[in-house]
């Protein structure tokens, strides 16, 4: 839906069902980490390369820098956050800052879908 210049998009992110304005050129990244404040999901290379800012959108591992946040609209997206809760996503990050590292680049469409990769 547009809105003066914007639009409008309604998803459902970790469970809960959000309302958000956005620029057609905003992708779905920016959508969860400038709009929503969810800043578990990362952005690496914002080239659908490195898999930093993998979400699970309706069920499909996605990169969330390659689809427009207007994409999105509609679907149920989880990111890390939403997982098992902060103790773990903490626990997650801690162990990449340990290891020097900003994101999991190990982490595959394949391992991004059960959300725990087994290198960090
Ligand atoms: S930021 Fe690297 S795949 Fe999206």
């Amino acid at each position: 839906m547009t809105v003066g210049g914007g639009h409008q998009v309604r998803l459902r992110v970790n469970g809960v069902s959000r309302e958000v304005q956005v620029e057609p050129r905003t992708t779905l990244a920016d959508l969860l980490r400038v709009h929503l404040g969810l800043t578990g999901t990362h952005l690496g290379c914002e080239h659908g390369v490195c898999g930093a800012c993998t979400v699970v959108v309706d069920g499909e591992s996605t990169r969330s820098c390659l689809m427009l946040a207007v994409q999105a609209d509609g679907t149920d997206v989880t990111t890390v956050e939403g997982l098992t809760g902060a103790s773990t996503a903490s626990s997650t990050r801690s162990r990449r800052r340990s290891r020097g590292s900003t994101a999991c680049s190990a982490a595959s469409a394949r391992q991004a879908s059960s959300w725990l990769c087994t290198r960090c």
